[in-house]
């Protein structure tokens, strides 16, 4: 039996989409709808509550839209409220996603592995539960990054000022002879080329969007919820805050013709 309900997907804005676009490449069939809380970004300077109010806002959005599962395409608000959601509903695929520092104290080879993660995520019981049990044998340097986000929010994603920004957070790590850096927030994944190139090639980069999709499709065949190849699949876009420029840059990053329509208050 086919599963036509919505999967539900949430960020603080648009760098989700760097997830959305591993989970319609996995899962072609599925409807999808996405919600950018621009409107209340960035998460990473918010307190672990009020991130929690916003997650529980979107979940009970999308939850109102029928989705079988959600997935927090987001490591802030992971960090922040992926327990208490799936608390809340014991019952729902509830799939996270935090910085993949374990694949890349794997993928090191002298040892020292750097993170780009929002102040949140950095801060979070979370993440010192995630260096607790895989940076023993490795050099893990963490690099909080306030106002990255913001340049892809604004479709900058090589303008002068991002690449000056980018290059002031990758230098220590660099310093340290990081030769593994871990892209731990979704928005810098759609700043990939330009961290290989201001890193140099040696420097292997890692994120956790293809996991996530991967995850998210065992949880719905578990659940025997995958939308079987009947019609494609499509996408629903929504957005908090009223921004103007909104729909450029979500067809600049989605590739495209796409429209927000404004979540309700
Ligand atoms: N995209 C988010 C993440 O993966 C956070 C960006 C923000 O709102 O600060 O952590």
């Amino acid at each position: 039996m086919s599963d036509q309900r919505p999967v539900g997907v949430f960020d603080s804005g648009v760098g989700g989409l760097s997830v959305l676009r591993e989970i319609r490449a996995r899962l072609p069939h599925e409807y999808l709808i996405y919600c950018a809380d621009s409107g209340f970004a960035p998460y990473g300077s918010r307190s672990a509550e009020e991130i929690c109010e916003r997650a529980f806002f979107l979940s009970q959005f999308l939850l109102q839209r029928s989705c079988k599962a959600l997935v927090i395409a987001c490591n802030t608000a992971t960090a922040a409220a992926a327990a208490p959601l799936r608390q809340q509903w014991p019952d729902l695929p509830i799939i996270g996603m935090e910085p993949a520092v374990k694949p890349a104290t794997a993928a090191t080879r002298n040892g020292v592995v750097g993170v780009l993660a929002t102040v949140g995520t950095l801060a979070s019981a979370r993440f010192a539960a995630l260096l607790d049990t895989f940076g023993n044998d490795v050099d893990v340097l963490t690099q909080p990054c306030p106002g990255l986000m913001e340049c892809v929010e604004r479709g900058e994603l090589d303008t002068p000022a991002t690449r000056a920004l980018l290059d002031s957070y990758l230098q220590p790590l660099l310093q340290a002879h990081a030769d593994v850096i871990v892209l731990g927030c979704t928005h810098y994944v759609f700043l990939r080329s330009l961290v290989q190139e201001l890193a140099g090639s040696d420097v292997r980069l890692i994120d956790t969007g293809a996991a996530v999709a991967a995850q998210l499709e065992r949880k719905l065949i578990a659940a025997s919820a995958l939308a079987l190849p009947q019609r494609p699949g499509n996408e629903s876009f929504w957005v908090s805050g009223n921004d103007a420029h909104m729909d450029a840059t979500l067809q600049f990053l989605w590739h495209e013709k796409a429209f927000f329509t404004l979540l309700p208050t």
